[in-house]
């Protein structure tokens, strides 16, 4: 038996990178995971990997009430889910003031509004079920900006605001919103955010990556196993009294105490 067994889980964003690692964590802990993300083929590699505990559920974040009702159907065909991880793509580097609008709109509508509808969705299962817990893969920024991620920046403020809100209104109900705050960490997010940041400054890649392990205590890039550790403890029951906190899994990078 695991800490999670007879519990379902809807992982975003679990074609890759550190959802994938979520889901994986979550599976060997006993729950059925639902894999949602747009790449079908990417989802059945994944969902093959964790063996009959896994479904891919293909959907686009981008389109907040299409991907809510492929959940609702999902609940219907299944039954509740209990876990819910919101992530998702991150949005493109880029200094705040070269931003154009779109982007700004594109990332509220992928990472808030997203995490808004789904958790409409899953929250009457949850309360029936009496168990509860939301973990939102955010970002250090919402403690300490990055500088050249201005949108990303901005909305990872915005999810925070609006999963601290959350846990306010659902913890008469048991259930718990939480975020994890992963510093830089090994995926293909970080490999796309190092060639842009090269090309930007005219350095080799090797150069950007030094720059960023100097400023790691630990002086080296996180895994998505380990990202995906502090999800499944928030996702646990041990968790129950956890709530409205943000967590970074950085190496120590955060200068804030
Ligand atoms: N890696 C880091 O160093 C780091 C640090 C801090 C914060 N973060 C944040 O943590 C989150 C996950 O990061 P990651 O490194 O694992 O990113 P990643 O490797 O780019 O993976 C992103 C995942 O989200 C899915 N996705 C992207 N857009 C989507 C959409 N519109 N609808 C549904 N699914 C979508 C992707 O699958 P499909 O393409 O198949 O849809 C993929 O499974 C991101 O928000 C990232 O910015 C990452």
């Amino acid at each position: 038996m695991g800490a999670l067994t007879g519990r379902r889980a809807l992982v975003c964003g679990a074609s890759r990178g550190i959802g994938r690692a979520i889901a994986s964590a979550l599976g060997g802990a006993g729950a059925s995971v639902c894999l949602l993300a747009r790449d079908r083929d990417a989802l059945e590699r994944v969902a093959g990997e964790l063996g009959g505990r896994a479904v891919p559920l293909v959907a686009d974040l981008d389109d907040p009430d299409r991907a809510a009702a492929a959940v609702e159907a999902e609940i219907a065909a299944r039954g509740a889910f209990h876990v819910l991880v919101n992530n998702t793509g991150g949005p493109p580097a880029g200094f705040l003031l070269e931003a154009p609008a779109v982007e700004f709109e594109r990332g509220f509508r992928r990472h808030v509004l997203a995490a808004q509808m789904l958790t409409r969705t899953v929250l009457p299962g949850m309360i029936e079920d009496g168990y509860g817990r939301i973990v939102n893969v955010v970002s250090t920024s919402v403690r300490q900006p990055i500088p050249g991620l201005g949108v990303s920046n901005t909305i990872r403020g915005a999810m925070a605001s609006w999963a601290k809100t959350l846990a306010d209104e659902v913890a008469p109900h048991g259930i718990t919103v939480n975020n994890v705050l992963p510093g830089a960490t090994r995926t293909g997010r970080l490999e796309a955010l190092i060639v842009a940041w090269a090309r930007r400054d005219d350095v080799p890649a090797d150069e950007v990556e030094e720059r960023m392990r100097a400023e790691i205590p630990m002086g080296r890039f996180g895994e998505p196993r380990e990202v995906a550790a502090a999800v499944l403890f928030l996702a646990s029951p041990d968790a129950g009294y956890i709530t409205g906190v943000s967590l970074p899994v950085d190496g120590g990078r955060i200068r804030c105490i």
